[in-house]
């Protein structure tokens, strides 16, 4: 079993992932700490020194790896869906699952978090949901394209098994 969990920065995927894999007993892997292990430098660090779209390309290669592991909850990039075929590519070797929560949670959670996050650092406090708002409209559509979405301001663990059902084996 491969579940993929999708959503923007903050939606919750490594917490919950983690959360999830050990309830289903199966391995959890964080996507990003997997490039900054592959490539020893961070994410902040392949941002500012080779832009965006390199990582980019990081990241889809990396997600070609993670693909033919076996009984694993992955936490993917919030931005993984959106770039290449990515999200096709997932749904082929997966069952994915677009954590869908409102932009002003995001906030809050984005804020309170000690992660750094090239594309939102620099931005205002209050500027913040606005951007979200933006960049949630472009990435919603590759989102959607997921198998399983949960809308909700406090998704759990249960909250995805429940969803899944058998059905993700
Ligand atoms: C990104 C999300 C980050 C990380 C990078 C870009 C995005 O991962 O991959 O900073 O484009 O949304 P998280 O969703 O785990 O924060």
């Amino acid at each position: 079993m491969r579940i993929y969990l999708i959503g923007y920065m903050g939606s919750g995927k490594s917490t919950l992932g983690r959360e999830l894999a050990s309830r289903l007993n199966l391995s959890f892997l964080d996507m990003d700490q997997f490039i900054e292990e592959r490539y020893l430098k961070t994410v902040p660090d392949i941002f500012r020194e080779e832009g965006e779209i390199r990582f980019r390309e990081k990241e889809q290669a990396c997600l070609r790896e993670i693909s033919v592991m076996e009984d694993v909850v992955v936490a993917t990039g919030g931005g993984a869906p959106c770039f290449f075929d990515n999200m096709e590519f997932m749904n082929l070797t997966g069952c994915c699952v677009f954590l869908d929560v409102e932009p002003g949670e995001l906030v809050i959670r984005l804020k309170r978090g000690d992660v750094i996050r090239p594309l939102i650092q620099e931005k205002p406090a209050e500027e913040l949901v606005q951007t979200i708002e933006e960049m949630m409209r472009r990435r919603r559509p590759f989102y959607e394209k997921a198998r399983y979405i949960i809308s909700g301001n406090s998704i759990t663990a249960d909250d995805v098994i429940n969803k899944i059902g058998m059905n993700c084996g």
